[in-house]
């Protein structure tokens, strides 16, 4: 048996932030935390979707204190502000880390049991209740596909693990796609975030399971990160691009309810132990984990390179990482020789290469980090 689902709304359009009170409104909502961070508020971020639920008449109180890879302090101080502010319900602004911690927020308000039992790596989705308060994501990077997404990731205590909290209910009742907010990215970030959605594309076309949509929409997400991604490093204010990058992430994310696959369990640790960005550790990990996976699913493969314009899949990504401006290895953000055996310990751990379609011991992992170096 598959299950295959779309359900999100969603807007997208230059501009289009301005309907976002009118998207909460018309759930009958009054209450709102609005969920964002330091660099979000920092950037004038806020600005258009405070004007536009104050227009229609909502409540809002503003929540920024989230870190780069959301903690479970993080979640625990939003759900308190949550609390305290009678929310009923959450906007999230932001890239993948603001939005995965709303759509863990909101899980709070109604579910107390311990991160660690809600672990999608034993299928802890299953205890999350139906009755999450409504989520509204307004991304403002392209690249996690959270807006979209049906999972929250944040780094749990007890284990200093980056968890994925995996559950339909956690689904945004509404994303709202506007170029525009991601205009302000810097090239580093740009270029980060847009390999997170390749990444999401490519692992998903090539993981394990039968999902023949999810397929489809990961090749048109490897496409539009080929025609948009370099464009929009080059040329910030070019919507067009933003645009075409935020529909790679979106679909990207839709694309993972197939499975993902050994890059994320690499890139997993490179956050929680070393505080990568999520984006540039899957960056850097792409290039050696398809070499790998290549004798597994060559036609897939295959297929990938041809969407990137070259006969060789490892060499189209190498090539397009390099031209968006990432260009040193593991090595460049401080990861040595030394680091590998326990980060190759905490990737087996990881949920993520359950899916990959070439199956990893440890010493693989560890050799996929040492290729990465
Ligand atoms: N839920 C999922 O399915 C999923 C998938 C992939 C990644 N993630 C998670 O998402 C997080 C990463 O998210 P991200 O890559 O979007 O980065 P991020 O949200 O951590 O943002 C990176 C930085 O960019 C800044 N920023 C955001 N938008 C900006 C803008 N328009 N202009 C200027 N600065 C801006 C932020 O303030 C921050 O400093 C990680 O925690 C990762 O684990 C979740
Ligand atoms: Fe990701």
């Amino acid at each position: 048996m598959s299950i295959w689902s779309f359900p999100t709304k969603i807007v997208f359009g230059a501009g289009e932030i301005q309907r976002l009170g009118q998207e909460v409104a018309a759930l009958g909502l009054k209450r709102v935390l609005v969920v964002a961070d330091a660099g979000v508020e920092k950037n004038g971020l806020l600005r258009a979707p405070l004007a536009s639920l104050g227009e229609s008449g909502l409540e809002s109180s503003v929540f920024t204190g989230v870190d780069g890879n959301p903690t479970e302090q993080n979640i625990e101080d939003g759900a308190k502000a949550y609390a305290q502010h009678r929310a009923e319900c959450v906007v999230a602004v932001g890239g993948g880390s603001p939005m995965d911690a709303a759509k863990l927020i909101a899980l709070r308000a109604v579910c107390m049991l311990p991160f660690e039992q809600l672990d999608d790596s034993i299928d802890g989705g299953a205890h999350v209740p139906p009755n999450v308060p409504p989520v509204f994501t307004i991304p403002t990077t392209a690249g996690t596909g959270s807006e979209v997404g049906r999972s929250g990731v944040l780094t749990v205590r007890s284990t200093g693990r980056k968890t994925v909290i995996f559950s339909p209910r956690l689904l945004a009742r509404v994303a709202i796609l506007d170029p525009e907010l991601t205009v302000s990215m810097p090239r580093g970030v740009t270029a980060a975030t847009g390999f997170d959605a390749l990444t999401h594309c490519v692992e998903a076309y090539l993981s394990t399971g039968d999902h023949p949509l999810a397929d489809a929409i990961a090749l048109g997400g490897i496409e539009l990160v080929q025609q948009f991604l370099l464009r929009a490093c080059e040329n910030p204010t070019d919507l067009e691009a933003r645009g075409g990058m935020m529909k790679a992430a979106m679909m990207g994310a839709i694309a993972f309810q197939k499975g993902l696959g050994a890059c994320h369990s690499l890139a997993h640790p490179l956050s929680s132990e070393h505080g990568l960005h999520h984006g540039l550790a899957n960056a850097l990990c792409l290039p050696a984990v398809i070499a790998f996976n290549s004798s597994a699913v060559p036609d897939r493969v295959q297929r990938v390179a041809a969407l990137l314009g070259d006969s060789d899949a490892v060499k189209a990504v190498s090539g397009l990482r390099a031209r968006v401006g990432i260009n040193a290895g593991l090595a460049g953000s401080g990861i040595g020789e030394e680091h590998l055996p326990l980060l190759a310990r905490k990737a087996l751990e990881d949920a993520c290469h359950r899916s990959n379609p070439r199956p990893c011991t440890e010493q693989d992992l560890l050799e996929l980090y040492r290729a990465s170096l």
